[in-house]
């Protein structure tokens, strides 16, 4: 299965070797109750839905953890992952802006992305601190953790996941090479707590509970 942009922005835009490693290792876990923290314009979440399915049919749940707004105003600055939000190619501006009038960052339009899977889905609209107790994370097989990059906030929303989820599931984090972010730091200082933390390629790293 190839991973397809549906003329959105996703973290993945430029790197799509990283986007087909997250999917194999979806179709090697097998994974039926996943969980993204960061959905952004829910290319990625799309493309899951799409693996999930293929795998297990109708048989599986995704979760998307969002704040799901247009502005940075909300968050810290350090979180600002959602800069690229601006539409630069003027005909996707003509149409999501002025014919469909869509904001591709909101909820509606992530649902609307994803009513092929409407059965199977739920989105949940906050910071992810508030937002991840609303999911049943014992029952969460694979987490994508993708939401805000800053060490606090990776580091808090890796402390409220490990409590509740059981042992020997997979969490990958995206942006773990990325030096200005705190990934790399949260996900080090894991190292004894959990059963393993392996380097899927430099950006995505995985961790077993
Ligand atoms: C890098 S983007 C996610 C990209 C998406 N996973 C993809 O592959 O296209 C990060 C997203 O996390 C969201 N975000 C940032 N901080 C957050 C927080 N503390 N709680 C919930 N969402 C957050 C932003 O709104 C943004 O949509």
């Amino acid at each position: 299965m190839k991973f397809k942009y549906y003329l959105r922005k996703s973290s993945f835009k430029k790197d799509k070797s990283s986007a087909h490693l997250l999917l194999d290792q979806i179709d090697y876990h097998k994974p039926k109750y996943f969980l993204e923290v960061g959905v952004f314009q829910g290319v990625t979440s799309r493309n899951v839905c799409e693996k999930l399915c293929e795998i297990h049919k109708n048989d599986f749940r995704y979760y998307g953890v969002d704040i799901f707004e247009d502005s940075t105003e909300e968050i810290d600055l350090k979180e600002s992952t959602v800069k690229h939000n601006k539409i630069s190619n003027p005909l996707k501006h003509f149409l999501f802006n002025i014919i469909l009038k869509q904001n591709l960052n909101s909820m509606e339009s992530v649902n609307k992305l994803l009513s092929k899977f409407k059965n199977n889905i739920q989105l949940i609209k906050g910071l992810s601190h508030d937002a991840l107790k609303k999911v049943n994370l014992s029952e969460i097989e694979f987490i994508f953790l993708d939401g805000g990059h800053a060490y606090e906030t990776v580091k808090e929303d890796l402390r409220i996941i490990l409590k509740d989820i059981k042992k020997n599931m997979v969490i990958i984090c995206d942006d773990y090479d990325q030096d200005g972010y705190g990934v790399k730091k949260a996900v080090d200082e894991l190292k004894g707590q959990v059963t393993d933390i392996i380097n899927i390629n430099k950006r995505l790293v995985k961790i077993i509970t």
